[in-house]
């Protein structure tokens, strides 16, 4: 089992490390290698990601990632919009999980807004928001597949014709497979996923709105250093927390490492090792239970000594 490792800028250099560790723990036959990608290489060597680490991230049976920072410089490609066309990771599964709910945002995560079709005119600047037939079927299978209840259809289609597609196509695969489904439009259910969580299963939504909406839902389990996120494609899959490089609280050492930790768990799922990722879970609760917490949950914990408390309960299971 090889797994890539790619800290990235910022706080991905100082929690990674620690989702490293607890992979290594649970599973001591992973074999791991450093591909090196983001704004910090950028600066230091004029490119942030080339073919050659697209190869060695395909070697890979899983990669786990940390934030890339990206730079107002018009010049900047987003590297994650490269790696996600060039590995395709059509999808990104944001779980969500609290007292009383457990959420799953599928959000569709090669086109839509984030198209990368885009260009500067004299008097304008323009981004094509393109939806394909084919994206959408595929995001909405592969939601079907993962809705325990049912489905939700995160949209915008009063406005968009674009999203009258993309709900459409979700409404008949959704029949096709047999899953009850409802819609609702993006902006009231942003409202409404905070008010009632617990009336919502798995949700599929378009690039952008599911960027904003998992941001948004962060709120229900106490901020973004909690959220992990998984990109899946039919061939590579990658493995990051939803938030980014956190520029303002980076080299401090107080960054929160639950959520690359909890990617990490995703990814301990994602090779078929479920008992693993419980057990991952379980050490992070325990942990917490004991009042050892990063200052983002009113801690004053380092991302450090997080770490170190929660290797110490992973190697002692059983007495939670
Ligand atoms: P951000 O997620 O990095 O930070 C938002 C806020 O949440 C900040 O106040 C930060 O301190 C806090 N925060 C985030 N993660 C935390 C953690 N683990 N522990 C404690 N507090 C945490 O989003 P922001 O500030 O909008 O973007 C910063 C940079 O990251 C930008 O360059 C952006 O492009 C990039 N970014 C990268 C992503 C990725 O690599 N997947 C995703 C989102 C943003
Ligand atoms: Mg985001």
């Amino acid at each position: 089992m090889k797994v890539a490792v790619v800290e990235g800028d910022g706080i991905g250099r100082e929690v990674i490390p620690v989702a490293r560790d607890v992979l290594a723990c649970v599973r001591p036959d992973i074999e791991f290698f450093e591909v090196e990608l983001g704004y910090a290489r950028w600066e230091r060597t004029g490119t942030a990601y080339d073919d050659a680490d697209l190869h060695d991230l395909k070697s890979a049976d899983a990669i786990l990632f940390g934030a890339v920072t990206t730079p107002p410089d018009p010049d900047y490609r987003s590297v994650l919009l490269q790696l996600r066309k060039g590995l395709d990771l059509y999808a990104n599964l944001r779980p969500v999980k609290g007292e009383g709910f457990d959420i799953l945002i599928v959000r569709e995560n090669t086109e839509g807004l984030y198209s990368g079709i885009e260009w500067t005119e004299a008097d304008r600047a323009c981004t094509l928001r393109v939806i394909t037939r084919r994206g959408s079927r595929r995001i909405a299978r592969f939601a079907c597949a993962r809705t325990r209840s049912h489905l939700t259809v995160g949209n915008k289609a009063n406005v968009l014709k674009s999203d009258v597609l993309f709900r459409d196509i979700c409404l008949e695969e959704a029949a096709r497979a047999g899953v009850p489904c409802t819609t609702q439009f993006i902006d009231s259910f942003a409202l409404d996923i905070l008010m009632h969580p617990s009336r919502y299963d798995c949700i599929v939504t378009t690039n952008i709105f599911g960027d904003i909406l998992s941001d948004v839902a962060a709120f229900l389990v106490g901020g973004l250093g909690l959220l992990p996120s998984a990109n899946i494609g039919d061939r590579h899959a990658l493995f990051e927390p939803v938030h980014g490089s956190a520029p303002d609280i980076a080299g401090r050492n107080i960054a929160n490492p639950i959520a690359a930790v909890r990617s990490a768990a995703l990814l301990l799922e994602h090779i078929g090792e479920p008992e693993a990722a419980a057990q991952v879970e379980g050490a992070i609760k325990k942990t917490i239970a004991a009042g050892i917490t990063t200052p983002d949950m009113g801690g004053s914990a380092t991302t450090g000594s997080f770490g170190s408390a929660l290797l110490a309960n992973l190697r002692t299971p059983g007495r939670g």
